[in-house]
């Protein structure tokens, strides 16, 4: 696989590439922000071992970081009194668990990821595995830590621990990546569900863990879930359109555009993209540099 020095994207000019440029300027604030909310709560995370090791290599080897930069921009969009660091660090975890088990051999298989040894290369597939699950528990962990004003505590821890434990077990990102391995359909139904699990699921956490943390109604809820569906589609779409030679060589089916064409596989991400930047709009998040990223995949996609 090509390296990319950036560490951004797993292909140069591909549509996640091209976005990954376009979102740079947008991201780079919170990437910084990230790195340093990374260091901190690192030592907390146990005593330095091979697992610790792996955590940190898994964690710093790239990435755009939009997982995070989500929970901080509809924070800063409700103009959160309370910092979310803790939340936007526990999203990632969340997420490079998920990666990391994701390429192991039993899984898609992946040496490199964007350019550089996966974890279980790097380290063993013992060690890969134990990080991963230690990043899973973590994240829980961090989410607890996040302060929260007292007369809020029960609704929102009730409302975020249950809509991130749903989102990364079997009912989420577990349950997608179940049905990514072994498909019970290909048609479009399917392949919404595969979608909406593996990659929209954890969307959600981040716009509901920004939205509760940052003070927003926990009536809501179920906008929050359009919303990350519209833009968990359009994002799995745009990274399908880069694996269709990978995938159709692989003997991959799902993939939204190798399986539906490359034309309405663009068009899904266009309309995908409008539904997101309406209801943002709806939910007075539409001034948000959100809108100007979900907007940067209809452009990437041409
Ligand atoms: C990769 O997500 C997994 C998918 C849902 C397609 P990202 O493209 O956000 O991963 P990073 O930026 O490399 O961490
Ligand atoms: C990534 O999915 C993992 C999850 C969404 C949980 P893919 O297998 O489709 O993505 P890449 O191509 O490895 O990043
Ligand atoms: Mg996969
Ligand atoms: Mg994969």
């Amino acid at each position: 696989m090509a390296n990319d020095s950036s560490g951004f994207s797993k292909k140069p000019n591909s549509p996640m590439d091209s976005f990954a440029r376009v979102a740079l300027q947008i991201l780079e604030p919170y990437r910084k922000r990230f790195d340093s909310s990374f260091l901190s709560v690192l030592p907390s995370l146990g005593e330095d071992s091979t697992v610790r090791q792996a955590i940190a290599y898994a964690m710093q080897s790239g990435g755009k970081r939009l997982r995070p930069a989500i929970v901080w921009m509809v924070a800063e969009a409700l103009h959160s009194p309370i910092a979310v660091d803790l939340a936007a660090v526990a999203v990632e975890f969340f997420h490079i668990s998920s990666l990391i088990t994701d390429d192991l051999p039993c899984m898609d298989n992946d040496d490199f990821r964007r350019g550089v040894a996966t974890t279980h290369k790097a380290f063993s597939e013992a060690t890969a595995i134990m990080a991963s699950f230690a990043l899973t528990s973590a994240g829980f962990e961090l989410m607890a830590r996040t302060p929260i004003p007292q007369e809020r505590q029960g609704a929102v821890l009730h409302a975020a621990f249950s809509t991130a434990s749903r989102a990364i077990g079997l009912n989420g990102l577990i349950g997608g990546q179940q049905f990514d391995l072994r498909p019970q359909g290909f048609d479009e139904k399917s392949i919404n569900t595969i979608m909406d699990l593996k990659t929209g699921a954890l969307f959600e956490v981040c716009f509901v863990l920004g939205w509760l943390f940052g003070g927003g109604v926990v009536a809501k809820l179920d906008d929050l879930h359009r919303l990350a569906t519209h833009f968990g589609r359009a994002f799995q779409i745009m990274d399908d359109l880069d694996d269709i030679e990978q995938d159709k060589e692989a003997g991959k089916k799902v993939n939204y555009a190798l399986l539906f064409g490359v034309e309405e596989a663009r068009n899904s991400v266009r309309s995908h993209v409008e539904g997101f930047c309406a209801l943002a709009d709806e939910l007075s998040l539409g001034e948000s540099p959100l809108v100007t990223l979900a907007s940067a995949m209809r452009i990437v996609v041409g």
